[in-house]
């Protein structure tokens, strides 16, 4: 269940209909154990996105780092504490670069590090006049339907995750 909501909510996102809040780790959030490096490998993060970290907020914290402290796993003088204490960050990606965060405490060294790379929207394709003529109509359209669906989605799955 928790999966197949996730699935849906990144495959409505993507296309670039509105900016993309990613759940580091997905339906795993920040924890150890998981390869974020591979989550990361097949996606596009585009300025503008989010990323949201769940997590346990006892244990983990959300540090942005320099890339030297990325691989090194060094957490003594993080760029950024996204760490607000409530297990529930988020980290605007709203400057193309490269983004690395760590979680502090040792768990890096498990794995809980994140390097992505943040690119600017891709300009949307060029269509002749007489495709852009017949075809906006439907395009309109489906940007109406498909946004409220993006936030219904987020509403469905901010309430499961107070629950969980
Ligand atoms: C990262 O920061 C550390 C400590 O401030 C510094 O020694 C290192 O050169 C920096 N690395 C990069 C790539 O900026
Ligand atoms: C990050 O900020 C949080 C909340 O203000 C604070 O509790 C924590 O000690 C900070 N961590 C680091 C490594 O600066
Ligand atoms: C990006 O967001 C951060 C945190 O909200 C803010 O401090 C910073 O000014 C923003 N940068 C730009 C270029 O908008
Ligand atoms: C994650 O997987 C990549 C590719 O398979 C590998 O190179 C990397 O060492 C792994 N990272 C961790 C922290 O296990």
């Amino acid at each position: 269940m928790v999966v197949l909501v996730l699935m849906c909510a990144e495959m409505v996102m993507v296309p670039g209909v509105s900016a993309t809040r990613w759940i580091v780790g997905a339906n795993m959030g920040w924890t150890t154990n998981f390869n974020y490096t591979v989550w990361a490998q097949d996606k596009h993060f585009y300025n503008g996105d989010w990323l949201f970290f769940v997590y346990d907020r006892n244990q983990m914290n959300v540090l942005e780092v320099n890339k030297t402290d990325y691989e090194a796993c060094n957490s003594d003088h993080p760029l950024h504490n996204w760490t607000t204490g409530a297990g529930r960050d988020v980290v605007p990606l709203n400057v193309t670069r490269n983004y690395y965060i760590i979680s502090g405490k040792g768990f890096c060294y498990g794995g809980m590090k994140l390097a992505i790379h943040v690119e600017n929207l891709p300009p949307p394709p060029t269509t002749s006049p007489i495709n852009e003529k017949s075809s906006s109509p439907s395009l309109t359209s489906r940007g109406k339907f498909v946004l409220p669906m993006v936030f219904a989605i987020g509403a469905v799955w901010d309430a499961f995750l107070r629950f969980w």
